[in-house]
C-alpha cells in the first residue's frame, strides 16, 4: 500500500543519491531570515463551497457507503478504515439512526478478485445538540470504523468499490484544532472529531483521541493535543514521556511531532498564543531530539531555523507552520515585527488553550520587548500564501521538505530544504528534564 499524507503534508520513501547541491540543507544554516512579499493579487481568503455544490453533495443512495477514509494504525501492517452509511439529519425533530442496523465489515485482499480476508469493527452515531436560539440540532449517519491487521507492505489493498476518492487511498491522520471544539449542550465538545475519525490511540497506549503516536516511513510521529491538558502533571505529558522513551531510533530514526497552534510563529495572528504549551513541553521534546515539528492554525507558511527556547540551536527541531490549507478567516499577512503590528500582550490570550504565559523576550536582540523589530533570527522563511507541502525521507539522516503555493503549477517550488539529522552531535547524551518519570 502506498502511504501519502494528504491533510498537512506527505511523505514518501526513496533511496536515491543526494546530488542536487542547489537545494540548501540545514547544515548550511542557520539561514538569514527571508520574507516573501505578500502578493496582493491573491485573494487572501477562501470561501466555503455552498452545500449545493456537486463536490460536497451526497452522491449515494440508501445505505451505500460514503466518505470512506483510511487512517494509519500504530505500525506498518495495520490501518483503520472508516466510512458512513445512512443520511444525516438536521433540524428540530431529528431521529438518530440505530448504528446496529448496518454491519461494520471490510472485505479485502491482495487482488480485486477474490477478496480473501474480512474484518469487523464497530459503528456509532453522534448528535450535536444546540439548545441555543437560531441553531438546529444534528445527527450523523452511521459511522463505521474497522481495523485491518497483518497487512503486507508489498501488497496492494483493494476495497471493492470503496476506493473511489483520494482519502480512501491516502491515509489521513488528524489532530484536534480549535475549530473542532464545537461546544454543545451539556458542555460536550470535540464530539464530531472523536466520532468521525479513527485514531491509533489504544495501539499507541494513549487511550485518548487527543494525542497518539504511530510509525510510518522511518518516522515515529507524535500527535499532541493543544486543547486538552498539556501540563507536566497531566496524563498527556506522562504518556509523552513514556512514548518518547520507547522509540527505537534504529527502526524509526526520524522523530516528527505535530499539533495545532505553532510555538514559533512570527505573524501577528496567534502570536505567542501557545506559550504555555511550549513552556511545559519544549524541553522534553528537545531532550529526545525531535527533528521536525509541524503545526497549522496560522493561515500562512513559515519555516524556522533549528531553534530551542527562542535560541538558535543545531539540535533543536525545525518548526514548520503549514496552516495554509485555506480558511475564510483570510490569510495571515501581518508580521509581529512590523511597526504597529506587535500585538498588545494581553490580547494574545486564547481561552481555549488555558493559562496565559506570553511574556517579553529575556535575551537576544529583542530582550525586554514583546516583539522583535525585524524578522527574528529563528524565522528562516515566511510567505503569506495558501499552500501545502511534502516531506520525503531519503535515508536515516536526510529528508527533503518542499512547500508548494496552491496557485502555482505543481512543478514550481515555493520553499525547499534538506533537513539533516546529526545524531552523533545531538543524541550523544540525552539529558532529560528533571521531572521526567518523577511520578509516573
Ligand atoms: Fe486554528
Amino acid at each position: 500500500m502506498t502511504f501519502r499524507w494528504f491533510l498537512v503534508f506527505s511523505f514518501s520513501i526513496a533511496v536515491a543519491a543526494i546530488d542536487d547541491d542547489l537545494i540548501p540543507s540545514t547544515l548550511d544554516g542557520p539561514f538569514e531570515p527571508v520574507t516573501v512579499p505578500y502578493d496582493v493579487s491573491l485573494r487572501g481568503n477562501a470561501v466555503d463551497l455552498p452545500d449545493t455544490d456537486p463536490r460536497v453533495r451526497r452522491c449515494v443512495e440508501g445505505f451505500e457507503p460514503e466518505q470512506i477514509s483510511v487512517s494509519l494504525s500504530v505500525n506498518y501492517d495495520s490501518v483503520w478504515i472508516s466510512w458512513i452509511t445512512g443520511e444525516f439529519q438536521i433540524g428540530n425533530n431529528i431521529k438518530p439512526l440505530n448504528p446496529n442496523t448496518v454491519a461494520s465489515v471490510v472485505r479485502y485482499g491482495r487482488s480485486r478478485v477474490p477478496l480473501t480476508d474480512e474484518a469487523s469493527g464497530y459503528s456509532l452515531v453522534y448528535n450535536q445538540l444546540y439548545p441555543f436560539e437560531g441553531l438546529q440540532n444534528y445527527t450523523s449517519g452511521i459511522i463505521h470504523h474497522v481495523r485491518l491487521t497483518g497487512l503486507r507492505h508489498s501488497g496492494y489493498l483493494t476495497l471493492t468499490q470503496f476506493m473511489q476518492s483520494l482519502i480512501s487511498r491516502t491515509p489521513i491522520m488528524v489532530i484536534e484544532g480549535n475549530h473542532e471544539i464545537e461546544e454543545q449542550a451539556g458542555k460536550q465538545s470535540f464530539v464530531a472529531y472523536r466520532s468521525r475519525f479513527a485514531f491509533p490511540s489504544e495501539e499507541s497506549k494513549s487511550s485518548s483521541p487527543f494525542y497518539y503516536s504511530f510509525n510510518a516511513g522511518g518516522i515515529h510521529f507524535i500527535m499532541l493535543g493543544a486543547y486538552v491538558d498539556y501540563s507536566k502533571s497531566a496524563k498527556q505529558y506522562k504518556w509523552l514521556e513514556r512514548d518518547l522513551a520507547n522509540v527505537d531510533r534504529s527502526m524509526t530514526p526520524w522523530l516528527v511531532a505535530a499539533w495545532h497552534p505553532p510555538w514559533y510563529n512570527t505573524y501577528t495572528a496567534h502570536y505567542k498564543e501557545a506559550e504555555c504549551m511550549r513552556l511545559e513541553m519544549e524541553e522534553l521534546l528537545y531532550s529526545y531530539g525531535v527533528d521536525i515539528v509541524f503545526n497549522g492554525h496560522v493561515h500562512a507558511y513559515e519555516r524556522s531555523n533549528r531553534v530551542y527556547n527562542y535560541t538558535l540551536d543545531p539540535c533543536g527541531p525545525v518548526h514548520i507552520t503549514v496552516g495554509d490549507g485555506g480558511n475564510r478567516e483570510k490569510m495571515a499577512i501581518e508580521h509581529a515585527d512590523e511597526a504597529a503590528n506587535c500585538p498588545e500582550p494581553s490580547s494574545t490570550h486564547d481561552e481555549d488553550m488555558g493559562g496565559f504565559c506570553a511574556t517579553n523576550f529575556t535575551s537576544g536582540p529583542a530582550a525586554g520587548k514583546f516583539c522583535w523589530d525585524q524578522q527574528p533570527d529563528y524565522s528562516a522563511f515566511r510567505e503569506s500564501s495558501f499552500g501545502h507541502g511534502i516531506l520525503e525521507v531519503k535515508n536515516e539522516t536526510w529528508a527533503l521538505w518542499t512547500w508548494y503555493r496552491n496557485q502555482d503549477s505543481s512543478g514550481k517550488v515555493g520553499d525547499q530544504v534538506y533537513i539533516v539529522r546529526q545524531p552523533e552531535l545531538c543524541l550523544g547524551s540525552i539529558k532529560l528534564p528533571k521531572s521526567s518519570f518523577a511520578d509516573s
